[in-house]
């Protein structure tokens, strides 16, 4: 790593890369529990479908010629559970030889994979039966881990077994925004617990089949922030909402046990240990506080029911809806926040809903930046995953074109891509393995100031 007036150069053997999963990308992934929903309606924007999505089932590998030709050396792909064991009791082999070609493909453009089990979708079969509620969930989870692992375990090592468990505990349990589309935080409790065993069991299920395999999850990180500063009560709540939603599911997975605020200690059988690295997907910061009658009332142990929750302060940057606030050194600062866990860490996923890509070259130079300032500083990041390649199916966002994260877009018409801007920043990013200050001029010169304070442009 090193950082001159005018230049910012990452680790040699730093991945660069962009992330995607199944649902989002494939294409007609008609057996899980989204498409279900997808299909009933009241979930999606304007009803949509994820319909052909973009494509990838039947021609990924457009796709990844694209991240070859921009320099990327690394691609966090999902498998799609539902593919793979469509029931009970069938393993489609087909599936698993369709995701082997895609990651022989990647190799073969000298991209390496890294593997993420399980993407927010579970088969309609295993929804049916309650999902993770039922408390068969973890067994189910390791049989389809067990399968996937032997089946592709010769051509991965980066295995991710999960994605954002809190994300999805959040907004399917606790919100009723996705499925299973509860709003009940004894099921949000029980999900949790279900999810943190099921990452256990994979973990050593995985290790036992390939025993270099390097496993993990992918941990959302909010970066929350008291709605008044000068409110004890305020700093209160931020502290118990960072700990339930940033810390407490990795302390399962580390510690073995879990502590949830007026709920008591959870134990988490043989759940010690079982990260072999950790990444974390960052996107924004909030602010929260808590309407001060109703504090003691509903503090404990439904924390939602008198919060406010606000996505930012007028002047500053957010995003559209109910996005965060864009907040770049919330990246440095929570990668400082999971530091702790002593284990490689990897920003698996960070990126912007830009549809006209005003603001993406920024962010993403402003990230990179508060990424090299941690690694400068000694946290052991070993890759970043751009939030995404391409625009695709954004969960109950659907297709809105407020809502596109690609560094080249999609015509979702025709199938085609369409380049952005960020899109050619990322590729000299990748292809010099760091940031200049003649780059930052050409792309986001309002950059310029906070990166290269001391460069003109002339050196
Ligand atoms: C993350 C999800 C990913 C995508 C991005 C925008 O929380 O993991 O699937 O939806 O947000």
């Amino acid at each position: 790593m090193s950082h001159t007036k005018s230049e910012i150069h990452f680790p040699p053997d730093f991945r660069w890369g962009t992330a995607t999963s199944s649902h989002q990308v494939e294409g007609y992934n008609t057996n899980n529990d989204w498409w279900a929903a997808e299909q009933a309606g009241g979930t999606v924007f304007e009803n949509q479908s994820s319909g052909r999505a973009c494509d990838w089932w039947l021609r990924a590998e457009n796709d990844f010629d694209r991240m070859a030709e921009m320099g990327q050396n690394a691609h966090r792909l999902s498998i799609e559970w539902s593919r793979v064991q469509p029931t009970p009791d069938t393993w489609s082999e087909a599936a698993l030889l369709r995701y082997r070609d895609m990651i022989e493909g990647l190799h073969a453009r000298g991209i390496e994979p890294m593997v993420t089990l399980y993407h927010f979708t579970l088969p309609k079969w295993i929804a049916e039966r309650g999902g993770w509620e039922n408390k068969h969930s973890p067994e189910w989870f390791v049989a389809y881990v067990r399968k996937v692992v032997t089946a592709l375990g010769d051509l991965v090592t980066l295995w991710c077994t999960i994605n954002e468990p809190m994300v999805l505990v959040g907004q399917g349990y606790a919100v009723d925004i996705w499925p299973p589309g509860e709003r009940d935080l004894n099921l949000a409790l029980k999900a949790a617990l279900n999810l943190a065993r099921a990452h256990a069991a994979a973990y050593h299920i995985i290790r036992e089949i390939i025993p270099d395999a390097q496993v993990g999850l992918a941990k959302h990180m909010v970066v929350w922030k008291p709605h008044r500063d000068w409110l004890p009560t305020d700093h209160l709540i931020t502290k118990v909402f960072d700990y339930v939603t940033n810390h407490a599911f990795l302390r399962a997975v580390t510690r073995g046990q879990i502590w949830i605020p007026g709920r008591g200690t959870f134990v988490i059988d043989n759940g010690k240990n079982t990260l072999d690295w950790l990444g974390i997907n960052y996107y924004q910061r909030y602010r929260v506080g808590a309407k001060i009658f109703n504090i003691l009332r509903n503090f404990f142990p439904g924390i939602p029911a008198e919060v406010i929750y606000q996505a930012t302060r007028r002047g500053n940057q957010k995003g559209p809806g109910p996005w965060g606030e864009i907040h770049a050194r919330g990246l440095y600062e929570s990668l400082g926040a999971v530091e702790k866990y002593g284990i490689p860490l990897y920003v698996t996923e960070n990126g912007l809903p830009d549809e006209y890509d005003h603001y993406r070259p920024r962010f993403i130079l402003m990230h990179l930046y508060q990424l090299s300032r941690a690694i400068e500083q000694g946290m052991p990041v070993r890759g970043y995953y751009h939030w995404s390649l391409v625009d695709n199916f954004e969960w109950d966002k659907g297709y809105n074109p407020q809502f596109r994260f690609g560094l080249l877009g999609v015509d979702f018409e025709t199938q085609e891509r369409i380049p952005r801007k960020s899109g050619q920043l990322y590729t000299e990013i990748c292809q010099q393995g760091g940031l200049t200050c003649e780059m930052i001029q050409r792309y986001a010169p309002l950059a310029l100031p906070v990166i290269f304070p001391h460069c003109d442009g002339l050196t």
